[in-house]
């Protein structure tokens, strides 16, 4: 194979790339943006690549989530502390019903860029390029707003950098105090059908914890007890390469955007420059698998990407839809299994179960999210193999975009509170009602054995 290096990919062809009309421009943002200090530093990213690969062995359990795109205009105190709340509170949930350690990354903190299934979208006659992402262009549908902007990078990096600076400024603190898990607890919330049920496992956890600092004589609360780490679509190449860098006394190159990137599913073709781009960085990285990846190419796939079958290194998220799990991913497995590495597999119940309503809103039904997660972890007991995580897209607002869960959203209900301007989410509510379906799901696996 060629020699790598940060910009390699450009000699492949590149898709879901914005079209720029000023390249030196353009050139001009990179090279700002790669002056500027990281947002993540190596050793974390390293101490993540460790943690997966704990979780490949079957020792933790991974939980990714957050928003399908995250926007500029949500970069604000209450979302970002909504949305931590919502994945602390899943963790706590898995963490009881897996009883392993559960690995936190969010979709946050750079989740900017969309890959969009057409390059253009006409509106009443009106055709203008689509919105990908704040990263590139606005949603509005007008022409200023569709134009890709290259000083978006640099806004989306500062963004990024907002939103860890307040992340790990509420993690190092009392927020996640785990003697003070109501803290954690959001208002709309507290009538909730399923909050005994999260309440009574919280209690369990803090009477154990009690009960460990009475035996040690240690307090875990006053500990940095708990990590999150970040994770984005590794989509805009220019701006991946921007802040991929070497780092003194480590070997290879890394990208300081975010701990772990990963390759969305429409470039995954192993010719892409993605896959370029990727194969030479040393950070932990996803693969999304779905109903087009065939055994031959994910095979392919993992020799480029994870060529020193590197514990931790390759994550394969597979996201094919309640009606094809059970088809597409026996065969996948048989595919990585021969390669003898050792692979971490997730499941995203999400992005193959997406459909569109008769009134034209795109949603998704719980129940096809339940039955595809539902499923996979069946699948892979029954192949030998485990999962070893789950990818979801949720908020901590009381929004109305995903179909079904304990309170019964129906299609009607939809309209009330739609604020994706993408992919619908599951709301408070609703993913901790998967969590908790998880999470008895991981207790009857351990019960049956
Ligand atoms: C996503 O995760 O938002 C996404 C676009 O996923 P996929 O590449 O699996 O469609
Ligand atoms: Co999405």
């Amino acid at each position: 194979m060629d020699e790598w290096s940060p910009h390699s990919w450009k000699f492949r062809p590149a898709a879901q790339q914005p079209a720029y009309d000023d390249e030196a421009e353009v050139a001009r943002v990179v090279e700002q943006i790669a002056k500027l200090p990281p947002l993540v530093t190596s050793w974390e990213v390293d101490a993540l690549k460790a943690q997966l690969a704990e979780a490949a062995r079957g020792e933790r359990f991974v939980l990714q989530g957050g928003d399908c795109a995250e926007s500029f205009d949500c970069c604000d105190s209450a979302t970002i502390a909504n949305k931590l709340k919502i994945l602390l509170q899943i963790s706590l949930v898995l963490t009881h019903g897996s009883e392993k350690s559960v690995v936190r990354i969010g979709r946050f903190a750079g989740q900017y860029a969309k890959p969009r299934s057409g390059d253009f979208e006409t509106v009443d006659g009106v055709t203008l390029p689509s919105y990908r992402g704040d990263l590139v262009n606005r949603s509005e549908f007008t022409a200023t707003a569709r134009a890709s902007d290259p000083w978006l990078m640099l806004r989306g990096y500062e963004r990024a950098g907002l939103t860890l600076n307040f992340i790990r400024a509420l993690v190092s603190r009392g927020f996640v105090d785990p003697h003070r898990l109501e803290y954690w607890d959001l208002d709309w919330v507290t009538n909730s059908p399923m909050v005994e049920e999260y309440r009574r496992i919280a209690r369990s956890i803090g009477d154990s914890l009690r009960f460990m600092e009475n035996l040690l004589g240690t307090h875990p609360g006053e500990l940095n007890w708990l990590d999150f780490f970040t994770s984005h679509e590794g989509l805009h190449l220019r701006y991946e390469q921007a802040q991929t860098r070497h780092v003194p006394r480590h070997t290879g190159w890394y990208n300081l955007s975010t701990h772990f990137p990963w390759i969305g599913v429409r470039t995954a073709d192993p010719q892409d420059a993605h896959i370029e781009y990727f194969r030479g960085i040393a950070n932990p990285i996803g693969l999304k698998v779905g109903t087009g990846t065939t055994p031959e190419a994910l095979a392919q796939l993992i020799g480029i990407l994870d060529p020193a079958g590197e514990p931790g290194r390759l994550t394969l998220i597979h996201r094919f839809g309640r009606e094809h799990i059970g088809r597409c991913l026996p065969p996948l497995i048989a595919a990585a299994r021969a390669t003898g590495k050792t692979l971490l597999w997730c499941c995203d119940p999400m992005h193959g179960n997406t459909r569109t309503t008769s009134g034209g809103v795109k949603t998704r039904y719980f129940e096809d999210i339940l039955g595809e997660l539902d499923q996979a972890f069946d699948i892979h007991a029954a192949e030998g193999s485990r999962l070893g995580g789950i990818h979801i897209e949720l908020t901590g607002e009381a929004v109305t975009e995903c179909v079904g869960g304990a309170r019964g959203l129906s299609e009607a209900d939809l309209k009330h509170a739609y604020r994706s301007q993408l992919d619908p989410r599951l709301n408070y509510e609703q993913a901790l009602e998967l969590a908790l379906f998880t999470a008895r799901k991981m207790s009857a696996w351990r019960g049956s054995r």
